[in-house]
């Protein structure tokens, strides 16, 4: 059971008013994925963006969208995510009690698109228990979600192993406070999708940080 490694840039610490040239920059940097933080205000303190503003997002982009939802609703707006070109959706776990989360996966699989769940740094592992079967990627937060530019939370890699054990053999990614510092130990538990915001937008030389967190992260893997 191998995956590949993907760095994914997260866009919420990107210049919003240059997307365009941004999302270039990365992708001729060599990101796999581009991370989109989608906050409603609610399930976090913080708002981000919604749907028209992916969408103008999507038009220039050409790598996968990896949509994190932070929002209490999932169920009012997977659709129009789908429909501006979410190749991966993904919900926080927290929500669950509000609706039917198998449904919202099955169709966001049934519609083509990768479904995932995520989990807070406090959130038991065992709650994604349910889902395993349902899912093609488990998001693991490294901070509490909300903001960028957080301190790594050591206790997240934990939860790769614990998902293995579990019978998870989808894809693992965490996010919050990966740089070249956290990647490493990160890949070492078991991760393969490497969510980076501030590491990523805040090098002056956004293609050199990428093959550095790439490289550190397969040597990790390898050992
Ligand atoms: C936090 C978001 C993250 C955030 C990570 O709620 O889910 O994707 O952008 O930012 P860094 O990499 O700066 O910790
Ligand atoms: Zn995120």
């Amino acid at each position: 059971m191998s995956h590949p490694i993907r760095i994914a840039p997260s866009l919420l610490a990107a210049d919003f008013a240059r997307l365009a040239a941004e999302v270039a920059s990365v992708e001729q940097g060599g990101a796999d994925w581009l991370h989109l933080d989608v906050m409603d205000g609610h399930f976090v303190p913080n708002l981000t963006f919604g749907p028209v503003v992916m969408e103008a997002i999507r038009r220039v982009a050409t790598k996968p969208l990896d949509v994190h939802l932070m929002i209490t609703d999932p169920w009012k707006y997977a659709d129009a995510f789908l429909d501006a070109g979410a190749q991966c959706l993904t919900f926080h776990v927290e929500v669950d009690g509000s609706g039917d989360a198998i449904g919202l996966l099955r169709k966001i699989r049934a519609r083509g698109a990768k479904a995932g769940l995520s989990l807070q740094p406090d959130t038991p592992v065992e709650r994604l228990r349910p889902y395993v079967g349902e899912l093609d990627l488990v998001l693991v937060m490294s901070v509490f979600a909300g903001f960028g530019g957080q301190k790594f939370l050591p206790s997240a890699l934990e939860r790769p192993p614990a998902l293995r054990a579990m019978g998870f053999g989808g894809d693992i990614s965490m996010d919050g406070g990966i740089g070249a510092s956290t990647i490493a130990e990160a890949a070492r538990a078991g991760v393969n999708v490497f969510v980076a915001g501030t590491a990523v937008f805040g090098a002056q030389d956004r293609a050199t940080r990428i093959a550095e967190l790439r490289r550190l992260a397969t040597a990790a893997a390898s050992v």
